[in-house]
């Protein structure tokens, strides 16, 4: 069957070719050899006067969360002015950390009042995503919040509603859809450097302890020491559980598993690379097979994940793993495959992977058999290269650092952020419906455009 050519793919091809033949003319090497190319600057930095401060608050002062605000201290022109968290420990890290007079506080309410904050970063557990960057928002909030925007699928639209009602910026915090890797990715798709995208896969192996959620706990951890009922006030009442609070990722009262933890990035970056608004059947499996210490969330999970055709792309699968397990440990990876290739990607790298044959439009190969009349055809070929990796410049701070420019560049310049409430829901539920799929034994389907559970 005949494939079509968009005009784009035709372009990477002859620009390839153009090179390959370039490199083939000016040394012996086979062509096959592989290239490395660098990226080039990003225009959105433009815009970002360190002079316009802003003022955030952190709520939810974890790992995580102080990472981020250690990244957006390192964008111009932002201060950090105050922090909220649960466990007094976290508070006492962040003054020592940030500086006796930040201002700190259980209640992150208190941040919401206070008129000398412009932007707050959400760092707390999952289940309390959605209220505290729904509240914040109507506070007059700016809201960095991280992934994966909501704890349920019921919980989407109330964040999509209050970013349209209150105009205020709202970024997920899937850092990956910045960086220099995806935005690469995206143009070499659409220039059809893989040709028809088919397949993508998504993998991630792990073993050490404390990659797997099994945090230390803090010595001093008590009921007096962690506000245990604030914690736990939007969901089930427990007694308090110290594994609860400092290993929440284990229950799916507070956490979203696997899927909600480490899947979500890869749609957030699959999404963004090829213009989808996600998949429309959900199938996972998986199991408990090892980490038995009380956790309710399998720690071996395959997805798979129907995209049905759309304008932006054709109808392609998706299969997630993610395993706790595995003895290799430490690796994560996202592949693109198309019908004439392949991408590997990732933050700050895309190598591209291609037929071995020569495409047969490519104008050297045509226009010599042109010339040559019909016996040319027997003679051996130069091929094109098999392999060109992408590497950012050197110095490239990375897609965490990229993501809060855009953010802190959206807040002044009143613009748009491309991972906001919608983007956000639209990562977050396949994900969700991929742990509603394990726990269930059965498919889910999903409306990606509407945003809505289909039931069969
Ligand atoms: N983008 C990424 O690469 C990335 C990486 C890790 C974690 N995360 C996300 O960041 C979030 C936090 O994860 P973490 O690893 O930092 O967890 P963590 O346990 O280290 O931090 C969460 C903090 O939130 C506090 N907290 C809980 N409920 C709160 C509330 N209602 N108000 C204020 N503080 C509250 C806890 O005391 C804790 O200090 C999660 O949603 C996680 O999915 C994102």
């Amino acid at each position: 069957m005949k494939e079509e050519q968009p005009s784009s793919r035709r372009s990477f091809i002859k620009k390839l070719t153009t090179a390959t033949a370039a490199v083939a003319a000016g040394s012996s090497l086979v062509a096959a050899e592989s290239q490395a190319k660098s990226f080039s600057i990003i225009k959105r930095l433009v815009g970002n006067s360190p002079n316009d401060q802003v003022n955030i608050a952190l709520i939810g002062a974890g790992g995580m969360g102080t990472q981020d605000t250690i990244t957006a201290l390192q964008t111009p022109g932002i201060k950090l002015v105050a922090a909220c968290d649960l466990y007094d420990g976290r508070l006492k890290d962040a003054k020592t950390r940030w500086g006796a007079d930040l201002y700190t506080t259980r209640v992150y309410k208190e941040i919401l009042n206070r008129k000398d904050i412009d932007a707050v970063i959400v760092g707390t557990p999952d289940h309390w995503h959605q209220q505290i960057s729904v509240d914040a928002m109507h506070a007059g909030k700016h809201v960095y919040c991280e992934k994966p925007m909501v704890h349920a699928i019921s919980e989407g639209p109330a964040v999509i509603k209050a970013q349209k009602d209150t105009g205020m910026v709202f970024q997920v915090g899937s850092q990956g859809v910045s960086s220099l890797g995806n935005e690469k990715a995206h143009e070499l798709l659409k220039a059809g450097a893989i040709g028809e995208l088919n397949y993508a896969e998504g993998f991630w192996a792990r073993r050490n302890p404390l990659e797997v959620w099994q945090y230390p706990i803090p010595e001093d951890a008590s009921p007096e020491t962690v506000d245990w009922e604030t914690y736990i006030s939007n969901t089930k009442k427990r007694p308090f559980d110290q594994k609860r609070f400092f290993r929440w990722r284990n229950y799916t009262d507070y956490g979203t598993g696997m899927a909600g933890d480490l899947f979500v990035h890869l749609f957030s970056s699959l999404h963004f690379i090829t213009d989808s608004v996600g998949p429309n059947k959900i199938y996972a499996s998986g199991g408990l097979r090892f980490w038995n210490d009380g956790r309710e969330v399998p720690d071996v999970l395959l997805g798979t994940f129907d995209y049905p055709k759309t304008q932006a792309h054709p109808a392609f699968n998706l299969s997630l793993r993610c395993n706790f397990v595995d003895g290799t440990s430490g690796t994560t990876y996202l592949k693109l495959v198309g019908s004439e290739g392949s991408m590997d990607i990732t933050w700050d790298k895309v190598t591209l992977k291609r037929n071995k044959v020569m495409d047969s439009d490519d104008p050297f190969y045509l226009d010599k058999l042109k010339k040559a009349g019909s016996g040319y055809a027997e003679r051996k070929r130069m091929l094109p290269p098999e392999e060109i990796t992408y590497d950012a410049e050197k110095g490239y701070k990375g897609g965490p650092y990229d993501h809060m420019v855009n953010f802190f560049t959206a807040i002044r310049n009143k613009g748009k952020v491309t991972e906001d409430a919608v983007f956000g829901y639209r990562a977050a539920a396949p994900a969700l419906l991929c742990n509603d799929s394990y726990y269930n034994n059965s498919p889910m389907f999903w409306d990606p455009e509407k945003m809505q559970l289909i039931k069969k």
